[in-house]
């Protein structure tokens, strides 16, 4: 079957059972174009929570799909790619957020949106990479416990440095991987462009940047730019998004190595099954929901 037709039978499928499909910016283009809503990961949780449908097939990685669960917990919500998970999240040693609390009972836990349910269920507050410098500036302790991802923590750190913040170790594999002379190399072939980047890239790089941003932000703010020429230092997919959006801007990948296979897994036949009844449903004790959804509630509330 050909994408157009695969797209026209994911689209009646979805109108005749009245659901809703999610997709992060970082999903391929034959998804975004079939999906009701496409953003970052904590705009998709939102989205969901207004959608007035009762299934919500999220495609993406896990943690996203657990976020609109917690946010929507009446909803049925699937996972496309039961395997897409984010290594960051999921990798991250309980135990040593448990013993940093016993060891830092007075500091305030913040978690990046990039956590699992049962993580977010032990700290105070969460951020997204949008939000992250505004919520810890209004926090009123001044001693911060942040989890999982060092190089966010270290750039939020230098945004607010009237905070003591203790950064427990973890980052984006993917980001991260982008090292200093990549973006040298980058920055000399393309010397006209401007450098945005995701702060989950290394503090070094961070620093060369003319802007520093989520998802979403790097978006806009190509967007919205005069400027004609920019590398990219996100996810390579977000390259191609603005291309066709801006065609008369030129988009440049800030380095090969910004894949991220756990994004790039979920495919349009996978969206198709999980409409037919595939994918996995995200089950979540209500527990958990109320102890992870907490923290969460926190972050939209601040
Ligand atoms: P956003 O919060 O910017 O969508 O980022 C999610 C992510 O996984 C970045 O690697
Ligand atoms: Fe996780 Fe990094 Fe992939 Fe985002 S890009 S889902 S943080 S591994």
């Amino acid at each position: 079957m050909t994408i157009r037709k695969l797209q026209d039978e994911i689209l009646k499928i979805k109108e005749e059972r009245g659901v809703c499909i999610l997709a992060h910016s970082y999903q391929a283009k034959e998804i975004t174009e079939v999906a009701d809503f496409t953003g970052d990961s904590f705009a998709l949780s939102t989205a969901a929570e207004k959608t007035a449908a009762n299934t919500v097939v999220v495609c993406g990685v896990r943690f996203m799909a657990e976020t609109v669960k917690i946010l929507s917990p009446d909803k049925k919500v699937v996972l496309a790619n039961p395997n897409a998970g984010c290594p960051m999240a999921e990798n991250f040693d309980i135990e040593m957020l448990e013993e940093a609390k016993r060891q830092y009972p007075d500091y305030t836990v913040v978690a990046y949106i990039n956590t699992t349910a049962k993580l977010k269920a032990l700290c105070d507050v969460c951020v997204t990479s949008s939000s992250a410098v505004s919520i810890v500036r209004k926090i009123e302790n001044p001693n911060i416990l942040f989890i999982p991802d060092c190089n966010l923590g270290n750039y939020i750190a230098g945004m607010v440095p009237e905070k003591n913040i203790k950064i427990l170790q973890g980052n984006c594999p993917i980001h991260a991987g982008v090292e200093l002379q990549d973006a040298e190399l980058a920055r000399a072939s393309h010397p006209d462009a401007l450098l945005l980047v995701h702060p989950e890239c290394l503090p070094g790089v961070s620093k060369m940047a003319d802007f520093v941003g989520s998802t979403s932000a790097i978006m806009d703010y190509a967007v919205n730019s005069p400027e004609k020429e920019f590398l990219i230092g996100t996810e390579m997919s977000i390259v191609h998004h603005l291309q066709y959006r801006c065609p008369d801007k030129v988009f440049y990948p800030l380095s090969g190595k910004l894949v991220c296979p756990d994004m790039r897994m979920t495919s349009l036949p996978d969206l198709y099954l999980a409409l037919t009844g595939a994918g996995e449903e995200i089950v979540m004790d209500p527990e958990l929901i109320n102890a992870a959804g907490k923290c969460i509630h926190r972050m939209i509330n601040s």
